[in-house]
């Protein structure tokens, strides 16, 4: 298994991703781009960074009826990113379409394709009382990975603390809430260490503010792929 830090582009704009990109001297990290700055930037931000030579983890959580996930799921392929994502809460016919659609729009490429299992801003009381989700969410969690890897997936998004399920179903599990050893822990309320992480499995990680907003970024990249290596 591959083993990858991804460097989260929480920026709002092309031109402090930038900037930012500037500071990492030659390096060229793997990239996540979200919903924020795809909607600002458009697909051509991703195009222009595949040609720069970076890889793009494109963050955009898919979650429709499976014809219109499949045809979304064409266009993206054609922007060459190297890992996409739906929900997996959208079921098994839906992953399963995505991932046709992501094969047909770039035959050849081999782009990921992982799933969302529950968003860590859904807890246990909004599964019972909001969504009628009687099963505990690690249940849940389980559940979605096994009919991510039945719709032929390559993995999900999961913490730390799932990666060692997540390993066990031969699944690559991106992992997000890092925080190097001394960092502030913001809003994240479970964190592990890039070296935590690795040590629970997990096969990618992904990085925000411990690496974009600290004082040397490039240290702070170079010593988070050296405790995930
Ligand atoms: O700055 P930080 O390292 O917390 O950023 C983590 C990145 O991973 C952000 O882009 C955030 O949206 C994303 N993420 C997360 N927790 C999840 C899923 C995604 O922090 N459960």
């Amino acid at each position: 298994m591959e083993h990858e830090v991804i460097v989260a582009m929480d920026f709002s704009s092309e031109d402090e991703v930038t900037s930012f990109l500037k500071k990492l001297g030659g390096e060229r990290p793997y990239l996540k781009i979200g919903m924020e700055l795809f909607y600002k930037e458009g697909p051509g931000m991703v195009i222009r960074l595949k040609d720069a030579g970076y890889r793009i983890f494109l963050d955009l959580k898919l979650h429709d009826i499976p014809n219109t996930v499949y045809k979304a799921m064409k266009n993206i392929a054609r922007l060459g990113a190297d890992i996409t994502n739906v929900h997996a809460a959208g079921g098994i016919k839906m992953m399963e379409w995505a991932l046709k659609g992501l094969r047909e729009g770039a035959p050849g490429a081999d782009t990921k394709l992982i799933a969302i299992t529950q968003l860590t801003s859904t807890d246990e009381r909004t599964l019972h009382e909001e969504l009628l989700i009687p099963e505990p969410l690690s249940v849940t969690v389980e559940k979605y990975a096994l009919n991510a890897k039945a719709a032929g997936l390559d993995g999900v998004v999961c913490s730390a603390h799932e990666a060692p399920a997540i390993s066990k179903m031969g699944l690559i599990s991106v992992t997000p809430g890092i925080r190097l050893a001394g960092d502030d822990v913001n809003d994240q309320k479970r964190v592990a260490t890039p070296a935590m992480a690795r040590a629970l499995g997990s096969t990618h990680i992904v990085v925000g503010r411990s690496i974009t907003a600290a004082a040397d970024p490039l240290a702070a990249y170079l010593e988070t792929v050296r405790q995930f290596s």
